[in-house]
């Protein structure tokens, strides 16, 4: 039996898994994010650890053998967050998550102290990932700078709770910084930019190795045989591709979690940092990821739904299977800013297009092919960067719609799979590397496709109508900078 734990931004999942990978039980508990000020992102750590205990507490409570039989556990989680932790390992200030603006300046600070920064990580800098936040913190908080002892992403902190050793894993740390992602280890020269050196660092593993054992009075308290390994885990994308069995150079996937991604495993690097594509080691041994990563996906929606007062499932019934047209109206989905390929975090969303005839469906349409256009502007990175998309398969919430779906075969203009829910999702992904961890096994016995329970085919009429619209829903983008 084996646990898998996503610390997610809105949620803690976490799954328990069997011998033969079937999902036995699931359990989630929500976070909340705050926002001291506009384009900050912060939430307190102590949340994460409260609602990753809930879970297990009430696993405990519905599935108490099963729990007891856990071997191994995997962690996965949003990336890029910054915990500063105190002498005594305890967290100085909320964690600055991915999706905070704040650090733009400390951005260019960085790339002109070290020029060697995009070669290095893959990576161009930008306040999403987290060593421009360390400058930030060293230029506005300078007492928590030289307070902080250890900086941890967010689920290495949850292992340090639980384990009491600081590990990470190589694909999380790639979105840092701070790791240099062809050697798949820290970088001095990286640190030194950011005021650091390795000993601010956790120890480093790949995703699916052991990395250390849950802590015997945790393993009582949920009534475990053992004290399960746990393994070195993943970044939530990575997982996910771990999850969906994307561990195969070209093996194309799209995420629509609160952010979004369009993702490609590779056998090597082929960065593109010029275009904001991110590179990051991959949860298994020799292989990484190139994506194009937007800032707002499914959230989009959930803003949506806020706005119109109505639950998600309503917003989407009036709009039917697919498509007929594109929607008269264009959407933005820049809500926190952009990664790919703007690297804009002040850029703000946009409808456009609306008169006295625009009813609600208009809107959520726009709404959902404003993402899938953002997710266009990914797949064109990407093939800067030599990397050509036939296929993709779709994970996350937003893979529920079939509408979406629709329209993200017919702006990307490939066939676009989707499977049976309960496999998919990040939290499944780390519940495999918790397995490899324990039994050593090949990653592809393990590692396997989910089936694929739908195809969405482009269709020449709509691809045609979408391509046309491109170009016009580009033109809405105006940096502020
Ligand atoms: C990836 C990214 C997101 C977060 C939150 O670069 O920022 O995937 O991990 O989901």
């Amino acid at each position: 039996m084996y646990l898998g734990i996503d610390l997610g931004t809105s949620a803690v999942k976490t799954v328990l898994v069997d011998d033969a990978q079937r999902v036995i039980a699931s359990e989630s508990r929500s976070l909340a994010t705050v926002s001291p000020q506009p384009g900050y992102s912060e939430q307190d750590p102590a949340q994460w650890i409260d609602a990753t205990f809930a879970t297990l507490d009430a696993l405990k409570a519905s599935h108490a053998d099963a729990l007891a039989a856990v071997a191994g556990i995997g962690l996965s989680g949003q990336m890029h967050g910054a915990t500063l932790l105190d002498a005594s390992l305890r967290p100085l200030r909320p964690c600055i998550l991915w999706n905070d603006g704040r650090s733009a300046t400390e951005c260019r600070v960085l790339e002109q102290r070290w020029p060697a920064l995009r070669e290095v990580t893959g990576n161009k800098a930008m306040p999403g990932f987290t060593a421009p936040k360390l400058l930030w913190i060293a230029a506005h908080e300078p007492e928590i700078f030289a307070a902080t002892k250890l900086v941890l992403l967010p689920k290495a902190y949850l292992r340090l709770v639980l384990s009491g050793e600081a590990v990470e894993d190589v694909s999380d740390a790639s979105g840092s910084l701070w790791l240099d992602v062809a050697r798949r280890d820290w970088s001095d020269a990286a640190l030194a930019a950011s005021g650091l050196s390795r000993e601010h660092m956790p120890r480093l593993v790949e995703g699916c190795a052991p990395a250390t054992t849950l802590r015997s009075e945790l393993a009582r308290r949920w009534g475990m045989i053992r004290q399960p390994v746990i393994a070195g885990g993943a970044g939530d994308n990575p997982a996910g591709a771990i999850g969906i069995g994307a561990i195969r150079p070209g093996a194309a996937f799209v995420s629509l979690g609160t952010s979004g991604a369009l993702m490609v495993p590779t056998d090597r690097i082929a960065a593109n940092p010029d275009r904001v594509v991110h590179t990051f080691c991959h949860a298994i041994p020799g292989m990484w990821i190139q994506a194009g990563a937007i800032l707002s996906a499914a959230s989009c929606l959930a803003w949506l739904a806020r706005l119109f007062g109505a639950a998600e499932a309503e917003l989407l019934a009036p709009l039917g299977a697919r498509p007929q047209a594109p929607s008269p109206v264009s959407f933005l989905p820049y809500l926190a800013g952009e990664r790919t390929p703007h690297d804009d975090p002040v850029v703000r969303g946009m409808l456009d297009g609306l008169s006295h005839g625009t009813d609600r469906a208009a809107i959520v349409q726009a709404v959902l092919e404003g993402v899938t256009f953002a997710l266009a502007d990914c797949r064109d990175a990407l093939a800067d960067a030599g990397i050509g998309i036939a296929e993709a398969d779709v994970i996350g919430g937003g893979s529920r719609s079939t509408f979406w779906l629709s329209v993200l075969a017919n702006v990307l203009s490939i066939p676009i799979h989707r499977f049976a829910g309960g496999e998919t999702g990040a939290a499944f992904g780390a519940a495999r590397l918790g397995r490899l961890a324990v039994t050593g096994e090949a990653i592809g016995d393990v590692c396997m496709q989910p089936q694929r329970i739908e195809t969405f085919e482009p269709d020449a009429a709509l691809v045609d109508a979408y391509a046309e619209r491109l170009p016009a829903w580009r033109d809405l983008y105006r940096p502020r900078h």
